[in-house]
């Protein structure tokens, strides 16, 4: 373990809460720790301020709950993982246990064992916790395209929601009801993705999804999540606008929408976050919907392999679109898509351009923490404190 982990475990552990929240500190660039690091110590991470507060702390102090997905396989097999994310999050989700897929292993059957021990590990910890997600084109079962037909989905899609929704109602956050329902190269009216359970129900299976989880769970938020919102391109601006009329009609019919999750996936190399992700956040916060970043990480494979550049350019990622985001007050909470690249999803399918793990997280594949740490944790005590 290198001084500066022991310095960062030490100084987030003995912070009484507000101590160090609120203060400011310069840019790591401008504030090397280098001359308390033994020689040799990489200068990625002799650049990470040892006093800090934890993501948990920091979003605590902002009323902003703090957090990331969790792998469930690695929380049972991995110590360390698991203190880390006991220190780091606020509000956790399970990355795959809660889809359809994993909770489904036959028609009759719910496998629940994981997406349990996610909310004991929860409870144990003071964490909150969000629910991802009920309908998704992906990770569904391999029964489902000889099960499920036109005259039994209606049927299938509201036991299930009625069944999970309700096993966890009261002790969620949030529920991702509808993930990804909008792809606008599918050509289909109102931009609606060409999925499974379109071709099976036709649009009319958001409702029918939005009903009845409000029924199972009235107190989660029910939320409408996807990817590609932030309108630089055409493209994007283009869905951003799908979305918000596919949410515009669904409050005029009286479907029980709460919130609209931003996904965050973002792509470091040319382009930024501004205008675009600005006009999408106000036209939502109009309607009335609580914003979540539900997925943030920032994929560095067009990056050049040097790893202390890297996280530079990682971390100003970071920063720049937690300074938009965060400051809209209807932006209520904050997830990063994993904590700690050890396991990221990036990793998969990764380019050739460099075998380590990505560096897209606030904790890098040693659980030491990264530059993106660091501007997350700026940025969230940036913010303004949400109102109790
Ligand atoms: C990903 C998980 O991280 C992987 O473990 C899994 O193999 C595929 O799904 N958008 C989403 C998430 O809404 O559910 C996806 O999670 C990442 C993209």
């Amino acid at each position: 373990m290198s001084i500066s982990r022991r310095h960062f475990l030490a100084g987030a552990s003995a912070l009484a809460g507000t101590a160090a929240i609120g203060q400011t500190t310069q840019s790591p660039r401008t504030q090397p720790i280098a001359g308390s690091l033994p020689p040799g110590t990489p200068v990625y991470q002799s650049l990470v301020p040892p006093q800090l507060p934890t993501l948990r702390q920091a979003g605590a102090s902002r009323n902003l709950p703090t957090g990331c997905a969790v792998s469930i396989p690695a929380l049972r097999s991995d110590p360390g993982y698991a203190q880390l994310i006991r220190q780091q999050a606020g509000i956790v989700v399970a990355e795959d246990a809660m889809k359809f897929g994993p909770l489904r292993p036959t028609p009759d059957q719910f496998f629940f064992d994981d997406a349990d021990l996610l909310m004991a590990f929860a409870q144990a910890n003071g964490m909150q916790v969000r629910g991802h997600n009920f309908v998704w084109h992906h990770q569904l079962p391999d029964w489902f395209a000889s099960y499920v037909t036109p005259a039994n989905a209606e049927a299938v899609l509201v036991r299930h929601i009625e069944t999970v929704a309700a096993r966890y109602a009261g002790r969620m956050q949030s529920w991702d009801v509808v993930n990804e329902a909008i792809l606008l190269s599918d050509a289909l009216p109102g931009g609606l993705r060409n999925t499974p359970w379109y071709r099976l129900l036709g649009p009319r299976y958001l409702d029918i999804a939005f009903h009845a989880a409000r029924r199972a769970d009235p107190t989660a938020l029910l939320c409408y999540n996807d990817y590609g919102l932030e309108g630089e391109v055409p493209e994007e601006a283009a869905k951003g606008e799908a979305v918000l009329a596919l949410l515009r009609g669904m409050q005029a019919r009286g479907v029980p929408i709460d919130a609209v999750g931003l996904q965050s996936h973002l792509v470091a190399h040319a382009g930024g976050y501004g205008g675009g992700l600005q006009h999408f956040m106000q036209q939502a916060q109009a309607m009335g919907l609580k914003i979540i970043l539900t997925e943030f990480d920032v994929n560095d494979r067009y990056l050049s392999v040097e790893i202390a550049s890297r996280d530079e350019v990682v971390a100003a990622l970071y920063r720049s679109y937690l300074n938009l985001t965060l400051p809209n007050p209807n932006v209520i909470a904050l997830l990063t898509w994993g904590l700690t690249d050890r396991y990221t999803w990036l990793n998969i399918n990764k380019a050739n351009r460099d075998p380590r793990p990505e560096r897209s997280l606030p904790f890098d594949a040693d659980l030491h923490p990264t530059l993106a740490y660091v501007a997350a944790v700026e940025a969230i005590q940036a913010a303004r404190p949400r109102p109790l």
